[in-house]
């Protein structure tokens, strides 16, 4: 079988988030976020009724998850600072929340691991989603100041730092699809929602290079911004109008955010067309401005499916919001039936493509790639482990096709998988388990290693990918 080498400098590493792992969510003065707060409203939202409260038992494990990563091999995994464990109410540092997160970089910079913070994973608390969230330009500063605080308090501790993960997901799912709380389908709000992070995302920045101007950051210091950056593509023998579905497909997903982070501007052509279908930004005179803060030192990209499209076959769904792009299912695709979600290595390399040719000089790293399995378990070797082939096999085939985008001129300096340790997932709880290593509900959060983490060892090692 042909095998691919990686860059020697390439590196390893593995992605999570702190409302998804930390657990301990009423310990040490940290406040409810939307997660905790829908869990004590609707549990019955959530797969098996499993709400946010211990999410896969990180704060009180993570040491030994830590020695987990070392073992690996893995030099830095990413995670997400919660809002609402870092301060108060009063929007001023949580001294316990902040004791936690400094415990939780010691330990890994023992080990050799590097930490990437992310500081937000779709957790806004609960006060400030009561006061607006994303749709109030009050809330955007609150974040901002929040950024401020954290960079102040981790800034000589931290290196890699990002504003949001996958900015386009609280728009889509909670104002316009309906699957998470508030659970609305109003594309206008939506938009509202889109805007004031690309705002707030700026703002954030902006207070990123205070701190480096005030010496508070250390010296390598980089800012970054992640997304799920999936490839738009249509049919084999497109229409114009197929095309066009393309374009505002690329346009929102991509585009919007690629465009901010390299130029601190949006693309044109998007907003021309949102406003030809009478959706307006909520401008503010000054943001132009703002959004030129907006260029950073690299780029998190998450990869999981490609993204297909084809005309709507109507202008406006039941709700009467405009549609701009249907999902399109290509005939050849592989499934990974149990999440229904496409499996298409080469989505990685036509990422890096277009990185290189349109946006040449970011720099980027996949900062989640993985697959999620409902119901893994059934199969089990004489020992007990999970036998799980079809994880090699994933990140195997996404690893060569990185390899080959590298060989021609991309720049991607790294991969983090999701998620090492099968973790919570909003509403999905433990519905799709991704990690190398299995975390057994039944055993009191017990961590077992995966058939499959043997070979990410020997990846990791060599860099050989085979
Ligand atoms: C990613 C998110 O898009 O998808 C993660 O950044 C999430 O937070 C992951 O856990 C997997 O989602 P799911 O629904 O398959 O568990």
């Amino acid at each position: 079988m042909r095998h691919y080498t990686l860059p020697e400098d390439f590196f390893f590493g593995a992605a999570m988030s702190g409302p998804q792992t930390e657990g301990a969510w009423r310990i040490g003065g940290k406040l409810e976020n939307m997660w905790d707060t829908w869990s004590n409203e609707s549990i019955d939202a959530f797969h098996n009724r499993v709400g946010s409260y211990v999410g896969n038992d990180f704060m009180a494990r993570y040491r030994g998850d830590l020695d987990i990563m070392a073992d690996l091999g893995l030099t830095s995994f990413r995670t997400s600072i919660q809002w609402s464990r870092l301060l108060d109410a009063n929007g001023e540092l949580n001294p316990q929340g902040a004791a936690w997160y400094h415990r939780l970089f010691a330990a890994a910079a023992d080990r050799g691991l590097e930490v990437f913070v992310n500081l937000y994973h779709f957790d806004m608390p609960t006060y400030l989603f009561r006061r607006g969230g994303w749709e109030s330009r009050e809330v955007v500063e609150a974040y901002a100041r929040y950024a401020q605080i954290a960079f102040r308090e981790f800034g000589d501790e931290i290196r890699t730092w990002f504003t949001f993960n996958e900015p386009i997901v609280e728009p889509e799912q909670r104002y316009m699809t309906g699957v998470w709380y508030p659970q609305l389908h109003d594309f206008s709000r939506s938009l509202t929602v889109r805007y004031n992070i690309s705002i707030a995302h700026c703002l954030a920045t902006e207070r990123f290079r205070q701190a480096q101007a005030k010496g508070e950051m250390r010296d390598d210091a980089r800012i970054g911004l992640i997304n799920c950056f999936s490839p738009s593509y249509t049919k084999d023998d497109p229409s114009e109008a197929d095309l066009e579905a393309v374009r505002m497909n690329d346009g929102l997903n991509n585009r919007w955010w690629l465009d901010i982070v390299r130029d601190g501007t949006l693309p044109a052509d998007v907003i021309e067309t949102l406003e030809q279908r009478g959706q307006r930004l909520p401008h503010r005179p000054g943001d132009a401005q703002i959004l030129q803060l907006g260029p950073v030192d690299w780029l998190g990209c998450n990869y999981y499916q490609p993204s297909r499209v084809q005309a709507p076959d109507a202008p406006t769904d039941s709700y009467g919001n405009p549609r701009f792009a249907d999902a399109y299912v290509w005939p050849e695709a592989r499934m990974n039936t149990s999440r229904g979600w496409e499996i298409y290595p080469k989505g990685i390399y036509d990422f890096g493509m277009k990185c290189k040719r349109d946006y040449p000089g970011l720099e980027f790293f996949i900062s989640e790639n993985g697959i999620g399995i409902e119901g893994e378990g059934r199969e089990r070797g004489g020992d007990g482990r999970i036998e799980d082939s079809y994880r090699v096999e994933f990140v195997r085939d996404h690893l060569a096709w990185i390899a080959r985008a590298i060989d021609e001129g991309a720049a991607c300096r790294g991969y983090h998988y999701w998620a090492l340790i099968d973790n919570w997932s909003w509403a999905n709880a433990f519905k799709n388990r991704y990690g190398f290593i299995e975390v057994d509900l039944t055993q009191g959060y017990a961590r077992r290693a995966k058939r499959s983490a043997d070979w990410l060892k020997e990846v990791v090692a060599t860099h050989i990918v085979r």
